[in-house]
């Protein structure tokens, strides 16, 4: 049987290639101790479902995620929902949880109305059995492209993922942050929460195992005819399974593959994917395009920036001297079609200014890594020394496992290596990386411009509570790095002041059982502050 015929997202093992990188960021983010939420993007075909169908499961998970049982993963496809409201998406989501929950929990989670109400009472009792949730929402544009989907639902999703162990895995074709410019969406906040990830093209030993493994076991090895194979599709995971379906069609039925018989095989591929690539090319923007005509041409190109950007969505990929189409077949396409005049590029185009490169972290993953001074020191250190765990347990003075925390999410984010050392005994050598480097660098900068005071005398914190269980303690949530940017410790003293001036004396806590100090505020000191939960207060320190 043809092993190739998938068109739509892999859901067997067996099927898929590829995407280590992809997978182990994925998890650093999801596996963390609170999972943060993650935005895969690609261009159409990339294997965005696949992938996420792939994290989803349970098998694969547990290889990254050691708690497992912890978990609960949901995956909802939103590719066919286009005229959804907001009731219907809840309805989707509650029942797909439902459905993953093992036996004894379901029978403690009531049923929920699918309304905000509900899904915020189902997490919470999912929250208070220490349950991790995971949403997988594939096919996130049709939800923003879709009217019924206000403000106030992208901020609640935002409230969940803060107030509970909530994440999403969410996947679309073009960057949410960037391409759909919403004002509703961009007040909310929502797109803060994600670290984005693209899914582009395979290396050239993934597709070489695609093309070699699946036919081999079916007795129609195709390994000799990778070249042409390669030819036809580049690396790009789709158009590889087209040429290999149609090579493997051909070779079920004949003996061997002669001149002409390529020829055919060719004909085959290109009827398959002339309407897809002809999508490709309609979704860039001029100045992509030209470049993409000048490579089809055999040119050279310049403008970094949109290299790297066709670079993520599969278009082109980096050879040792410079950059190609990502298969001779799309080349020919673009040729074809620039011949036809549909492709229009004459116009010079201004030329840029200069050439900004990348930058090495998004504001909300700078944050992310920086947000803790270990993470910070470690760095420091590696950008010095190459260390084992146990010198950076020796230099932080925190235990093992919060070292290797720290090591994960920042191998997560490229910002160090490691090496394992085999003999005598397997260790792991860590150091940092190129881009470690430069976002130590780019921290130091903005440290000096951002942060003149560290230990400021006020700040504005917001009032919880934001669980049912912390109902009638009225906590203002501290978090550990307020605490520590205005030298809070637990004992203090602190002056709460509500916006209309009202202020009250009272004194920082740790709550038992509880991360993090907060400040506790009982019902009299909410009367005469007149503030409410969600309120936003100063805390001062006292003189
Ligand atoms: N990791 C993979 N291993 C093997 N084949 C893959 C892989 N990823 C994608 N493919 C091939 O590409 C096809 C499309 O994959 P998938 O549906 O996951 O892409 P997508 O990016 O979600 O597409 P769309 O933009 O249409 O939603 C699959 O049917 C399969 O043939
Ligand atoms: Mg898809």
């Amino acid at each position: 049987m043809n092993p190739y015929t998938n068109r739509a997202m892999i859901t067997h093992r067996k099927f898929f290639f590829n995407r280590k990188s992809e997978i182990r960021k994925v998890f650093s983010r999801i596996g963390s101790e609170i999972p943060q939420s993650v935005s895969i993007v690609g261009m159409k075909k990339t294997g965005k479902s696949s992938l996420l169908f792939h994290i989803f499961s349970r098998e694969i998970a547990q290889k990254y995620i050691k708690n497992i049982n912890d978990y609960i993963f949901a995956f909802v496809d939103l590719q066919e929902r286009k005229s959804m409201n907001v009731e219907q998406f809840f309805d989707l989501v509650q029942r797909e949880i439902r459905a993953q929950m093992p036996g004894e929990i379901a029978k403690h989670v009531p049923e929920a109305e699918n309304t905000y109400d509900g899904f915020h009472q189902m997490m919470e009792t999912l929250d208070s059995m220490k349950k991790k949730i995971v949403i997988f929402l594939d096919e996130f544009e049709v939800v923003v492209m879709n009217e019924n989907f206000g403000p106030q639902f992208y901020s609640f999703l935002r409230s969940q993922a803060s107030s509970f162990n909530v994440a999403y895995v969410i996947s679309s074709r073009e960057e949410l942050f960037t391409f759909y410019k919403r004002k509703e969406i961009e007040e909310s906040n929502f797109w803060n929460i994600f670290t984005s990830s693209w899914v582009g093209l395979f290396d050239r030993e993934s597709s070489l195992e695609l093309i070699r493994t699946l036919s081999s076991e079916e007795g129609y090895p195709l390994g000799e005819y990778s070249d042409f194979i390669l030819r036809l599709a580049g690396d790009h995971p789709f158009y590889l399974q087209v040429a290999c379906c149609a090579v493997f069609d051909f070779l079920a039925c004949h003996e061997g593959i002669s001149e002409k018989d390529f020829e055919q095989i060719e004909n085959e591929f290109k009827t398959e994917s002339w309407n897809h690539f002809n999508y490709l090319l309609d979704r860039l923007i001029e100045r992509e395009r030209k470049i993409v005509y000048d490579l089809a041409m055999g040119k050279k190109v310049e403008y970094p920036n949109e290299i790297q950007i066709l670079e993520n969505k599969g278009i082109l990929r980096k050879e040792k001297d410079g950059y190609s189409l990502f298969s001779e077949t799309f080349s020919e396409f673009v040729r074809e079609e620039k011949s036809k005049g549909s492709i229009v590029v004459d116009k010079e185009l201004p030329s840029l200014s200069p050439p900004s490169p990348p930058p090495p972290l998004s504001p909300h993953e700078f944050s992310q890594v920086f947000s803790s001074k270990s993470r910070e020191k470690i760095l420091r250190y590696l950008a010095e020394n190459e260390a084992k765990v146990k010198d950076l347990v020796d230099l932080l003075g925190i235990t093992r496992p919060a070292v290797e925390t720290h090591l994960r999410m920042l191998l997560g984010f490229d910002l160090i290596k490691m090496r394992p050392i085999l003999s005598p005994r397997i260790r792991r050598e860590y150091s940092i990386s190129k881009k470690g480097r430069q976002v130590l660098e780019v921290f130091e900068k903005m440290g000096k411009k951002m942060e003149p005071h560290e230990d400021p005398d006020f700040l504005e914190v917001r009032v919880g509570p934001a669980l049912t269980r912390d109902e009638g303690k009225h906590i203002a949530r501290i978090s550990k790095s307020t605490k520590g940017k205005m030298g809070i410790e637990s004992g203090s003293l602190v002056i709460l002041e509500s916006k209309d001036g009202k202020s009250v004396q009272c004194e920082a806590k740790t709550l038992r059982g509880e991360k993090g100090d907060k400040v506790l505020l009982d019902g009299e000191t909410m009367l005469l502050l007149d503030i409410r939960s969600n309120d936003t207060i100063i805390l001062k320190k006292t003189s």
